[in-house]
């Protein structure tokens, strides 16, 4: 305990600290920039086991955000609580230099959820990191080649990967340029149902003799795209863009990161085009709570000289010990196909509910993974509506993500073996506070 600490609980008497005073304790010693700073009171978390969160002060949560799209086994699985527990005792810190039972059983579990096409592995400890990954191997086959992204993509927020962000405003607070070519991602509420047509035939013009981008490397996207409002592309679309990087021989970089592990329906979403990426990111959920990522890719990319890629913590065995228990209750828990039926279901209830309300653009999702996107009387994006959504829905204890490139869709990725009831009590709980919201 420091000083400030004792001094704090001191203060308190003894009593366990209100969450007033460990968000003032954070907020007077963590770096400016955080996301703590960007609400005025956040949750203060104390326990999360299952689907349910509970703060400092024992009020309890139901979790339909996943903890931004992590928990797709729920909180604290007693899987993954147990591998960490056995594996804490016997070897945490392994350096990648080291060969281990755990990394091989980690590859071993990998290799047995993705396509059989892509495996070779490469660990990273975020989904930047593992982006930072694939963005260098595709520099490294073409190095002047330039990477294609779309409006509304997210790759985390590293220096290798936030230029190539389809939202100006995380590159432009952090003084960076774009590190891509964008074009507009097909958004079919916005661009209509020909938007495949639309964003390939500009894809061409610029990548052609008068187009002046010139070679390409890469094109990099979510299939399906979560921080953008869970945008879903025409079917067409990645079985269209697959045929133009054969043709150029870009390559085809997915992120799966949010869109993995299940959260589509499948395990991973490219699979709904029937499409298979050169190279694919995956992270989040695959960790079971822990920090792991990883690069999975055609074993002929995957080439680099030893010692071009480390860091010190990257092969964390406690790390990958999680991982490897968390794919095995994916697998054994058939969470992909619990994902599809529930989704499905309640896609289908809420669009009953929801359609044509007032102020509802659209509802839409895949897998337990669905969506409101708000819109004003004129049409236009309305994030204030979703932000009060939001809001009453955390003062009712249930908690929900927010997305869209005007923070004006409210969706939800809640652990994909969720009690159906409480799934059910949440849901209504959310479309109540849109007609409220309507009402008004
Ligand atoms: C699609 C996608 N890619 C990459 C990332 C970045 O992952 P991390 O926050 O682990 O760096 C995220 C995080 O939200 C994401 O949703």
């Amino acid at each position: 305990m420091t000083e400030r600490d004792m001094t704090q609980s001191i203060a308190e008497g003894g009593r366990k600290p209100s969450a007033a005073s460990i968000i003032e304790r954070c907020r007077a010693l963590e770096g400016g920039g955080l996301r703590t700073f960007a609400d005025a009171s956040p949750l203060v978390l104390e326990r999360a086991v299952g689907s349910w969160l509970e703060d400092v002060e024992g009020r309890r949560y139901l979790d339909l955000s996943g903890l931004y799209a992590v928990a797709n086994i729920g909180h604290a699985h007693p899987s993954v609580v147990a591998a960490i527990a056995a594996q804490a005792a016997q070897l945490i810190h392994c350096p990648s230099a080291y060969p281990s039972r755990v990394r091989a059983e980690f590859y071993e579990a990998v290799a047995s959820i993705v396509p059989k096409e892509l495996h070779s592995i490469l660990p990273a400890m975020s989904g930047a990191m593992a982006n930072e990954v694939a963005v260098l191997i595709a520099r490294t086959r073409r190095p002047k080649g330039r990477i294609v992204s779309f409006s509304g993509s997210y790759f985390g927020r590293s220096t290798g990967v936030v230029g190539l962000a389809g939202k100006t405003h995380y590159r432009d607070v952090l003084g960076l340029e774009a590190q891509a070519q964008f074009v507009p991602f097909p958004y079919p509420l916005n661009m209509g149902p020909d938007a495949t047509d639309k964003v390939l035939a500009l894809l061409e013009t610029l990548t052609g003799p008068a187009g002046g981008v010139g070679e390409l490397a890469a094109v990099m996207l979510e299939p399906i795209q979560g921080n953008g409002g869970i945008v879903i592309p025409p079917d067409d679309f990645l079985p269209r863009l697959r045929a133009f990087c054969d043709r150029t021989g870009a390559l085809l970089i997915a992120d799966e990161i949010q869109s993995g592990c299940g959260r589509s329906g499948r395990m991973w979403a490219v699979e709904h085009g029937g499409v298979l990426p050169d190279l694919m990111t995956i992270g989040k959920g695959i960790g079971g709570g822990m920090a792991v990522a990883a690069v999975v890719g055609r074993p002929e990319l995957m080439t680099w000289a030893p010692d071009t890629y480390s860091s010190t913590f990257l092969t964390n065995n406690v790390n990958l010990a999680a991982a490897t228990a968390a794919i095995g209750v994916m697998r054994e828990e058939k969470l992909a196909q619990r994902s599809a039926a529930l989704g499905e279901k309640y896609l289908g209830i809420m669009r009953q509910r929801l359609n044509g309300a007032p102020g509802v653009a659209e509802v839409r999702g895949k897998g337990l993974w669905i969506a409101v996107e708000h819109a004003d009387a004129q049409g236009k994006p309305d994030g204030k509506t979703a932000s009060s959504i939001i809001r009453r829905l955390r003062n009712e204890q249930v908690i929900v993500g927010g997305g869209g490139y005007a923070g004006h869709v409210v969706k939800i990725q809640p652990p994909l073996n969720i009690d159906e009831s409480d799934l059910a009590q949440g849901i209504d709980k959310w479309t109540a506070a849109v007609l409220a919201q309507s009402d008004r």
